[in-house]
């Protein structure tokens, strides 16, 4: 695995992203940044390139990828077109962490798709990604460069540790900044539907849309999910997490009953939190939601067996970017526990 670290002198990264590009439009798989979280791309156009994605991630056939492109030109090419409200979301949200749902016209391989007639497609912000794809002139198919059911990675250390040895390279560009993956978007209807929310917020959305609804499997854990990625287990760190719910006293009651029981406790919290309670080993996430989010992924993977027996992390508002937190926490967590 080739390792690319960007310095800030501008030759130097064109020729490291044209290496990159080569790579690409030979068939191999390439790890970058994006807005969001790292991405392990592939030429979206080329089955067998494509099919190396799921090899190297472990993921299940049956769990489409995002296509992502330079521009709106590039977006186009790939489906049947789109309802109005689409337009006006682009313009808000295009480039971003946005990821649209539509109607494929097949122009991506099959598995691409999974085999779904729908192909989601987002423009990403990040500098890098976005002279990856305009120097490699191709839609690249990206998921998450993580291993199956891990946190997907915020950094270009986390994609080594998971992925090093079975991909063609990475570009590392820093920390990602937004920290959680993009919000998907089915706009296949006539009002919108979140099918994972992420980085753009449904309040966002539906200043821009008027109305949007949410996927009800979202909410109702006994319901088929609309989005196949979603019914997966995910974003496991290595030891149990519970989410807890109550005031700081109660919190640390519970800790000191885990510590009793002869646990190794990890806590993880909001900054203001972690000053009140005590822990063996304390992430604090940060002084708000925005924070909170770029340091989730990263905190999780932190925790390690042998050091922490058990990870507690507060319960958050679902406010905002909060519910794209709170979804990704309750994925990863194996209880959710009311305290009082
Ligand atoms: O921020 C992101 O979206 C990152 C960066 C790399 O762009 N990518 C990412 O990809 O999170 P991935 O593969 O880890 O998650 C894609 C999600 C999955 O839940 C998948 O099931 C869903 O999007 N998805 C993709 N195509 C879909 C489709 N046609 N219909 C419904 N859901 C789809
Ligand atoms: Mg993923």
């Amino acid at each position: 695995t080739k390792y690319w670290k960007l310095t800030k002198q501008e030759k130097i990264d064109i020729e490291m992203i044209q290496e990159a590009s080569t790579l690409l439009k030979q068939g191999e798989t390439v790890a970058f940044p994006t807005e969001t979280v790292y991405g392990l791309g592939a030429d979206a156009t080329n089955s067998e390139a494509v099919s190396k994605i799921f090899a190297a991630k472990g993921r299940p056939q049956d769990n489409p990828l995002i296509a992502h492109v330079a521009n709106k030109q590039q977006l186009e090419r790939l489906v049947c077109g789109w309802p109005a409200y689409v337009d006006k979301l682009m313009e808000a949200f295009a480039p971003g962490p946005l990821t649209f749902v539509l109607p494929s016209n097949g122009v991506c391989a099959e598995n691409v798709t999974a085999g779904l007639s729908t192909i989601g497609v987002r423009i990403p912000s990040h500098p890098i990604a976005r002279w990856l794809l305009r120097v490699c002139d191709l839609p690249i198919a990206a998921p998450s460069a993580n291993l199956s059911g891990k946190p997907s990675p915020t950094s270009a250390e986390h994609v080594w540790t998971d992925l090093q040895g079975k991909i063609a390279g990475v570009v590392d560009g820093g920390a990602t900044g937004v920290g959680l993956e993009s919000t998907v978007i089915d706009c296949t209807q006539d009002i919108p539907i979140i099918l994972r929310p992420g980085g753009i917020t449904q309040e966002e959305i539906k200043e821009i849309t008027g109305a949007v609804m949410i996927d009800p499997a979202l909410a109702n854990q006994s319901e088929r999910p609309k989005s196949p990625g979603m019914k997966y287990k995910h974003y496991s760190p290595e030891v149990p997490l519970y989410i807890v719910e109550g005031s700081l006293e109660a919190i640390q009651r519970k800790i000191n009953q885990l510590k009793m029981e002869g646990k190794l406790v990890g806590l993880m919290a909001s900054t203001k939190a972690t000053n009140h309670l005590t822990a063996d080993e304390v992430i604090p996430l940060g002084d708000n939601l925005t924070q909170i989010a770029s340091k989730l992924y990263d905190a999780l993977r932190t925790f390690k067996n042998g050091k922490v027996d058990i990870i507690i992390s507060e319960s958050f508002s679902e406010k905002g970017i909060g519910q794209a937190v709170m979804n990704r926490l309750k994925k990863a967590a194996s209880q959710y526990i009311e305290l009082n």
